[in-house]
């Protein structure tokens, strides 16, 4: 049987991986400065992780929702932990746009409120009230454009006080770092004038850190560089470090009521344990440190290569702007450099999403092969 041909490929087999590297099915090795799409948080196979899981799926793999699962409340408070945000209460789910979804919903049930704001360029997910809330047509089918969203720009203070004061909305989504759409960032000012426009028209303030959250930014959390106090917090790609496994935190402002939500298999034994040992691991390779120090040696050194016209994202959320199309450029870091790197909506920008335990030296390579590629493309121009 065909695979249902939706993703364009590069021609390479991983077939193992190792902290910063993958390996392909001829043994050859590549530096894995795209993370499986932001996933890879402590690195490949990282002992802890596999001991984790191991242990937890020779004992149970899975149980339903309907008995106790005391992992679930470990995991809970290990992110109460280390992420500072107090009083908060999660909702265990498999995915980002999963993530997202429950979170909108919440979002409705609480304010009684069906139109949701959000911006353009932004990517959400892809199931119902997620994808509609994602800028771009061509993932929105019909029956997703009944939702009702409105788009605006990132800083359109004005707008968004205009649309909240019609009383319809119920929640406005926002990325801090926008992922897919090429790393842009709204102000400081703009996040926290839209979040006191949340409070005072009985908005939900959903914070959106499926790809910025688990220590990505620098911070925990992306919204944490601001003073803002999202009702909603959603969590995935880094949090399983490849295990699927996504949650949203609620703030105690909204309450629980039985058979609101429900998975089969989110929060299963076998996530919670890869949950948790992402969280010891970043908590005791001080990882969240490390991306501070391993994102401004990476910037700097940006900053020294001429053809790169803007240094986007904050952390180890980066993006490289050049005023050329990228995608050859990435072929050629892939097939002649053995480098993977991302793309975004924007064509122009290299994204940079590397395991957070990288190290200067892999950034040093990075920086050799992104010459040399730089240097192949000048002459077929020539
Ligand atoms: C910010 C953001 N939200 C949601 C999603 C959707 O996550 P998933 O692909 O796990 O459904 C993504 C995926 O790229 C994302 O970057």
């Amino acid at each position: 049987m065909p695979l249902f041909d939706v993703y364009p490929l590069y021609n390479v087999t991983p077939v193992s991986g190792k902290g910063i590297h993958v390996y392909d099915d001829k043994g050859e090795e590549y530096l894995d400065l795209y993370g499986g799409h932001a996933v890879i948080s402590i690195g490949h196979a990282h002992p802890n992780y596999v001991e984790a899981i191991t242990s937890q799926v020779n004992a149970l793999g899975f149980y339903s929702n309907a008995i106790q699962n005391p992992l679930q409340k470990q995991l809970a408070d290990k992110i109460e932990a280390l992420s500072g945000c107090q009083g908060y209460e999660l909702f265990l789910v498999n995915s980002g746009a999963e993530a997202n979804e429950n979170a909108l919903k919440l979002a409705s049930f609480k304010t009684g409120k069906s139109r949701v704001i959000a911006f353009k360029n932004g990517f959400h997910g892809r199931t119902s009230a997620a994808v509609a809330a994602t800028d771009n047509p061509n993932v929105v089918a019909p029956i997703n454009a009944q939702q009702k969203v409105t788009f605006l720009e990132l800083n359109d203070i004005l707008g968004v006080k205009a649309e909240l004061e019609k009383g319809d909305v119920c929640a406005v989504i926002v990325e801090f770092i926008q992922g897919v759409g090429g790393l842009d960032q709204g102000s400081a000012a703009f996040f926290e004038q839209v979040y006191a426009l949340c409070k005072t028209n009985n908005t939900m303030f959903i914070a959106d850190e499926v790809q910025s959250g688990y220590g990505r930014s620098g911070k925990f959390f992306a919204f944490q560089h601001y003073n803002v106090t999202p009702d909603i917090i959603s969590i995935a790609k880094g949090m399983g470090n490849g295990f699927p496994i996504g949650g949203i935190l609620i703030h105690p402002n909204i309450e629980a009521k039985y058979g609101m939500l429900g998975t089969t298999f989110g929060g299963n034994h076998l996530a919670c344990a890869a949950g948790l040992a992402v969280l010891h691991t970043i908590e005791d390779e001080g990882l969240m440190a490390n991306v501070d120090a391993m994102s401004h040696y990476f910037i700097e050194k940006a900053k020294t290569i001429p053809q790169i016209k803007n240094i986007k994202g904050r952390g180890l959320m980066l993006g490289l702007e050049f005023d050329f199309e990228v995608g050859d450029l990435r072929k050629d870091l892939i097939y002649n450099y053995k480098i993977f790197t991302g793309g975004a909506a924007n064509k122009k920008l290299l994204r940079i999403l590397p395991p957070l335990n990288i190290e200067k030296q892999n950034i040093d390579q990075f920086f050799e092969a992104l010459k040399g590629a730089l240097k192949n493309a000048e002459q077929i121009v020539d």
